[in-house]
């Protein structure tokens, strides 16, 4: 409620109610509380649940997480576990620094409870981060994960050098690493989506890795097929599991009042995506009779939506867009559903 009626009105204020300009005033807040520890003990102990699970040989204090995006240079990483998450996913970084798409280029559909966002990967580079990493005094009190992405100058054909270079000098700080192959906003990134790139992308990552959980995400707009053949890629080369979805480039479900920004180009989430994330997660529980772990993301807005997906198979999931609308709120609720 506090949430609702004070926070959010006051947060899609600033800027003038430009949403980039909202995200990164926050994020330095929150960096500048990360810096407290004090502040976070305090805040761990008062929001912070106690809701265990192990996945992938990885222990995780609730299933809840921050989705890769949010925090993609990983500049208030202590901050997220005060305010509830059980697990982190920075990023999406790339090996090399780079601005991203031009702005505005995020976009808050209020009504429809969704963001669509061509953010481009704009950030500060794999080394960047790693240094950032080893400056925090102490490992994280959640598992921390490390989204990789392509560098937008890499042609596709050295591809699988780009994202090596990133797990090389990131691989030490993270928990797992999650290939990012399913991003609309880098041209071309979405082919490394079928059988022979991801084969030889993951086949070399997972080996680099040597033990280090690998985990690919993927988008809720390929095909049962498409899906099938990057499960039977993800056996083949032991990728730990499987990240279920990145943002869609469909346009259902927008609400009359947010129709003017149907040409607005980029990946839409939130509310408009529920449906659609859950169905993947299901299909792929299904086809990997349960024994791939899978990481549930996708318009989970509301507790209830949480719950269901655990019930499709999910054995984590993660929130964005649910977190904008719903506060810290909604990960407490979200973190303490029986599954
Ligand atoms: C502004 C914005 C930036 C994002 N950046 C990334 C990213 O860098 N890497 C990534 O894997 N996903 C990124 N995502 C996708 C989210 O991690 C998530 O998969 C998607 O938004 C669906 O979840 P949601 O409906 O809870 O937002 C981004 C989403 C938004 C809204």
């Amino acid at each position: 409620m506090i949430w609702e009626q004070f926070a959010r009105p006051a947060l899609f204020r600033i800027g003038g109610g430009d949403a980039e300009t909202a995200h990164e005033w926050t994020l330095h807040r929150l960096a500048r509380l990360s810096s407290v520890p004090s502040a976070l003990s305090v805040l761990i102990k008062k929001y912070g649940t106690d809701n265990p699970v192990e996945v992938f040989g990885v222990r995780f204090p609730n299933p809840v997480g921050l989705a890769a995006g949010m925090d993609k240079n990983g500049i208030a990483l202590p901050a997220w576990p005060a305010l509830g998450f059980g697990f982190v996913e920075a990023g999406t970084v790339t090996a090399l620094a780079q601005p991203g798409n031009e702005k505005p280029r995020v976009f808050r559909l209020r009504e429809s409870a969704a963001i669509i966002n061509r953010m481009g990967f704009n950030n500060e580079g794999a080394a960047a981060l790693a240094e950032r990493l080893a400056a925090l005094p102490d490992r994280l009190p959640v598992p921390l994960g490390i989204s990789l992405g392509k560098s937008k100058v890499t042609p596709l054909s050295g591809a699988v050098e780009d994202y090596l270079t990133s797990l090389r000098a990131l691989g030490k700080h993270a928990d797992y690493i999650a290939v990012n192959v399913s991003s609309p906003n880098t041209p071309g990134l979405r082919a490394l989506q079928g059988r022979e790139h991801l084969d030889e992308l993951l086949g070399a990552l997972v080996k680099e890795a040597d033990g280090l959980p690998v985990l690919v995400k993927i988008a809720p707009d390929l095909t049962d097929g498409a899906i099938g053949e990057a499960l039977g890629v993800c056996a083949d080369t032991g990728v730990a599991g499987v990240i279920a979805t990145n943002t869609t480039l469909a346009r259902n479900g927008l609400a009359p009042a947010d129709l003017f920004r149907l040409e607005e180009t980029g990946g839409l989430s939130g509310r408009p995506l529920t449906t659609r994330a859950r169905e993947v997660v299901s299909f792929v529980h299904r086809e990997t009779g349960g024994r791939l772990p899978i990481i549930g993301v996708g318009g989970i807005m509301t507790p209830d939506d949480a719950a269901r997906m655990f019930d499709a198979g999910a054995a984590l999931i993660q929130l964005y867009s649910g977190f904008i609308y719903g506060g810290p709120a909604l990960v407490r609720a979200a973190a303490s559903v029986r599954r």
